[in-house]
C-alpha cells in the first residue's frame, strides 16, 4: 500500500466530520448500530476502526460507567476522537489506541469486551477474516460483534446513501443542511478515491450478505441478525460469540 501522509488524513478526518458525519444517513446509521448493540452502562466496549470517534462519543453520553476503547491506525483520527470525549459530561473511561487491525496482535493488550463494534472499516483490511477471528477472541463469553460493511463494488456507498435520502426522505430543512455541507461530501468522495488507489481497489472487501455470513461463521460467530442500512448501501450484522 502506498503511504499517505498525516496531513492527508488530518484534512480527510476534518472533512468527514464536517460533511458526512453531520448528515442524517450517518446519524441514523449510528443510532441503529447503537440500538442493536444493546450496550449497557458498565459495559466494556471496543470500536475497531473508530475513525474520529463519533460512535464512541455517542455511546459514552448514555453510559454512567464502563470503558470505551477506540482503535484506529491513524493517530490524527484518534486526536479528533479524544477531543470529542473532552466535550460535555462523560462519566465513562475512554482510551484511544493507535493500532493496525491487520496486525495479528492487535487485541493483545485489551481487556475482554462486552461489545466490539466495527463500522465501515472491515472492507479496508488486508485480512478481514483474521480480524473477525481476533475480534471474537477479545469478546467475553456472551459478547456481541456489531459490524457494518458496505456491499457495493466501490466506495460510493456514502454518496449513494445521500442521493437516496435526498430523493426519498429528506425534509426541506435537511436539504438546506445538505446544501451547506455538499462541498465537504464531494471532497470526502475525492479523498476516498485517493485512499482506494493507495490501498489498491482490488484489495477492498465489499462482501454480499451470504459472504459476510460465511466469514462470520468461519470465525466462530453465530449470526443473530443481518440487514441493510445506510440507505440500503451497507450491511449491519449482529453476531454472538
Ligand atoms: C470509513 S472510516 C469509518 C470510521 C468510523 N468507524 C465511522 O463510522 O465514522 C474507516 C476507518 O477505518 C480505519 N482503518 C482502515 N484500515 C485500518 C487498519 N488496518 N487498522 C486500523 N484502522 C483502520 C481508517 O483509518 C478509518 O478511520
Amino acid at each position: 500500500m502506498q503511504r499517505l501522509p498525516p496531513e492527508f488524513w488530518r484534512v480527510y478526518m476534518q472533512i468527514y466530520d464536517l460533511g458526512v458525519a453531520t448528515l442524517w444517513p450517518y446519524r441514523k446509521l449510528i443510532d441503529t448500530v447503537l440500538e442493536l448493540s444493546e450496550v449497557q452502562s458498565g459495559d466494556t466496549v471496543i470500536d475497531a476502526g473508530c475513525g474520529t470517534g463519533n460512535l464512541i462519543a455517542r455511546i459514552a453520553v448514555g453510559m454512567e460507567c464502563g470503558k470505551v476503547i477506540g482503535l484506529d491506525w491513524q493517530p490524527v483520527a484518534l486526536d479528533f476522537a479524544r477531543a470529542k470525549m473532552l466535550q460535555g459530561r462523560r462519566e465513562v473511561r475512554s482510551e484511544f489506541l493507535t493500532c493496525d487491525l491487520d496486525n495479528e496482535h492487535w487485541s493483545a493488550a485489551l481487556p475482554l469486551a462486552d461489545v466490539v463494534f466495527s463500522v465501515n472499516a472491515l472492507y479496508a483490511l488486508g485480512d478481514p477474516g483474521g480480524f473477525l477471528r481476533i475480534a471474537r477472541g477479545v469478546l467475553k463469553p456472551e459478547g456481541r460483534l456489531v459490524l457494518v460493511n458496505p456491499f457495493q463494488p466501490d466506495l460510493d456507498a456514502i454518496q449513494c446513501s445521500h442521493d437516496i435520502w435526498l430523493s426519498e426522505e429528506a425534509t426541506q430543512e435537511d436539504r438546506v443542511k445538505y446544501a451547506e455541507v455538499a462541498w465537504a461530501t464531494k471532497v470526502a468522495r475525492a479523498f476516498n478515491d485517493v485512499i482506494a488507489e493507495a490501498v489498491g481497489r482490488k484489495q477492498l472487501h465489499f462482501w454480499q450478505q451470504e459472504r459476510l455470513a460465511d466469514e462470520l461463521n468461519a470465525a466462530g460467530f453465530t449470526v443473530q441478525s443481518m440487514h441493510q442500512v445506510y440507505a440500503g448501501t451497507s450491511l449491519l450484522a449482529v453476531a454472538l460469540k
